[in-house]
């Protein structure tokens, strides 16, 4: 018997509790919203949807059509129901509060409409990643502020990947389940439940072309697991690196690896490449969920007080014991 979506949604707030109505229904949205963008990323060229759109981004990146397209469907979808308070997005300079014809929620969503741009003229997997939180304090105004909480704070988080299979995977922080796109019934269906990473990989994902920019601990990792069998690590290792994160996560969901887009010499000023609010809490709490862990190297993630909307940081994430190391590194340096 196949689960739907909305089926397990409300078996787990019958037999748990943890998903108020209200949460439900935002997930279904934005699961919605996803079917939606998978099905403009399936017609490509046929659709008009490939190529650059000519505008920037709050963070100076060149915005793919794409983007601006998946940013607008979640938008549109999400800012109806009474759910939300606000959304905030990779694509927009500043929050977007639900307008005043629609009645207002507590919850805060965070995406990032569309991860991994370089992929899409090439058709590679690309995908979608979401992160809720609640309004601190549902007597006031929504502002900039209530979007400042600690990964910690999530009460959902996911990503949708559009590859061979569109595949939504989801926590509410009681582990994590992947649903697979039925594109006949027009529904997302549980495929897997508990999903667990191992404690040990022989995998790893990095940008290996900025090698000369990265910190010491970081070099020491990737040299040590380049000597493979001969090495300190008695074994050898693969790489892999698809540049979209949600690919690069979902491998390592399915499979085990470690993740790292660490901070490097390139712009020094900058954390990391990444996203905090809508790359790196998301992925750090479902991988956590799914026993592995995440840091910046010197801090797990989940616990980073943001400062700024747009705030970047350092990632590794994926198989615990391969986390702990690169992060002993780090302190040792
Ligand atoms: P986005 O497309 O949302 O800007 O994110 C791209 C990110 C991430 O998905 C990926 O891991 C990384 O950028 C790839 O960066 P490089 O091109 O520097 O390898
Ligand atoms: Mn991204
Ligand atoms: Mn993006």
């Amino acid at each position: 018997m196949s689960i739907s979506l909305t089926r397990y949604l409300v078996e787990q707030q019958r037999a748990k509790g943890r998903i108020p109505s209200e949460l439900r229904l935002l997930l279904e949205v934005v699961a919605r919203a996803c079917k939606s963008i998978s099905h403009a990323v399936n017609k490509g060229a046929l659709g008009d949807v490939l190529g650059t759109a000519g505008s920037e981004n709050v963070q100076g990146e060149v915005q793919k059509k794409l983007d601006i397209i998946a940013n607008d469907v979640l938008i549109e979808a999400n800012e109806w129901g009474g759910h939300l308070a606000a959304m905030a997005s990779e694509e927009m300079d500043s929050i977007h509060i639900v307008p005043n014809r629609y009645p207002q929620g507590e919850y805060l969503l965070m995406f990032d409409p569309l991860d991994g741009s370089s992929n899409i003229d090439v058709n590679v997997s690309i995908g979608t990643i979401f992160s809720v939180l609640k309004k601190v304090d549902p007597s006031k105004g929504v502002s900039e502020e209530d979007f400042l909480q600690p990964g910690t704070q999530q009460v959902a988080a996911g990503y949708c990947v559009y590859g061979p299979q569109t595949t939504l995977v989801l926590t509410v922080g009681d582990g994590v389940s992947m649903f697979t796109l039925d594109r006949e019934q027009g529904s997302f269906v549980l495929t897997q439940e508990n999903v667990k990473i191992p404690a040990d990989t022989k995998e790893f994902a990095i940008n290996m072309s900025n090698m000369r920019h990265w910190d010491e601990p970081v070099k020491r990792y990737i040299d040590e697991c380049l000597q493979g069998e001969e090495g300190p690590r008695g074994k050898n290792f693969n790489m892999r690196w698809i540049a979209s994160m949600v690919a690069d996560v979902h491998r390592i969901l399915t499979r085990g690896g470690v993740f790292m887009y660490p901070w490097d010499k390139r712009e020094p000023g900058k954390p990391g490449k990444l996203r905090l609010m809508y790359e790196a809490n998301p992925m750090s709490w479902l991988v956590e969920q799914a026993g592995g862990a995440s840091t910046n190297g010197h801090q797990r993630i989940l616990d980073i007080q943001p400062t700024q909307l747009h705030e970047r940081v350092s990632v590794i994430l994926g198989s615990k014991n391969e986390v702990e190391r690169v992060t002993s590194y780090h302190a040792k340096a």
